[in-house]
């Protein structure tokens, strides 16, 4: 799968190209991801790609000009690329929504910057808005990585071995309780059942794990 970002910060990036599960796809060539310095398709000589915003108020505007060369050339390399603006106004990345995603050949993140991207290219040429939350961040790279993190770990050869589908929310639930080496530790003693060897006994503890878990921490998914 293939991501191209569009972004003022692309040494950003590097968080997930260069260590990870994102980093390790990249390796086997499952994933690739593109950086484009959006001010390479500024016109000016001051390589400016924000202005005021007509009606005033506080804060600069992304302009359509250099976002609509920067998409226009990444589509001639792919042009069945879909267009995704990092957005808090945007469809709500959930498990669902990464999976989804992780169905397109290649997605082109777009990420904003001040008071976001001028509307027009929303209107035409952004095929859907997503969001990583109702808060508000300071910039579309954080939430760009968080994007091509969990869309990657749902394709199968990015994960290896390191099974995804007992994940929270891959079934609609939460996870099971995970518990490690050593068996005692500061008088915490390990869950007799996963120390048994009897597999069946375990994946029914995990089982019931699974619902005490989401009925504890998220009333929400458990009473769906
Ligand atoms: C300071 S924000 C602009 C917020 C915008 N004025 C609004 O209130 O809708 C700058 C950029 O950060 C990114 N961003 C902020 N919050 C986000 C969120 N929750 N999810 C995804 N991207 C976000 C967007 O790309 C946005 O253009």
């Amino acid at each position: 799968m293939r991501f191209d970002v569009i972004t003022l910060f692309p040494d950003m990036f590097s968080a997930i190209k260069d260590e990870g599960v994102v980093a390790r796809g990249i390796k086997k060539s499952l994933l690739s991801i593109h950086t484009w310095q959006l001010r390479d398709f500024s016109d000016n000589k001051y390589r400016n790609v924000d202005d005021k915003p007509y009606g005033g108020g506080a804060g600069m505007v992304m302009q359509v000009k250099p976002i609509r060369s920067c998409i226009e050339k990444i589509k001639q390399k792919v042009p069945n690329t879909q267009v995704v603006y990092l957005s808090p106004q945007g469809r709500k990345l959930t498990h669902q929504l990464a999976t989804e995603l992780s169905k397109f050949e290649s997605l082109t993140l777009l990420c904003g910057r001040y008071e976001g991207v001028d509307e027009r290219i929303i209107e035409h040429d952004v095929d859907m808005e997503v969001s990583i939350g109702d808060y508000v961040i300071s910039g579309g790279e954080l939430a760009a990585m968080v994007l091509i993190d969990s869309v990657s770990r749902q394709i199968p050869a990015v994960l290896g071995n390191q099974d995804s589908l007992n994940d929270s929310f891959a079934n609609g639930l939460l996870d099971y309780p995970h518990y490690t080496r050593p068996e005692v530790i500061d008088n915490q003693q390990v869950p007799e059942v996963l120390l048994s060897g009897h597999q069946a006994n375990i994946d029914q503890w995990r089982a019931q794990q699974v619902l005490k878990n989401t009925q504890l921490k998220r009333q929400d998914l458990a009473s769906k």
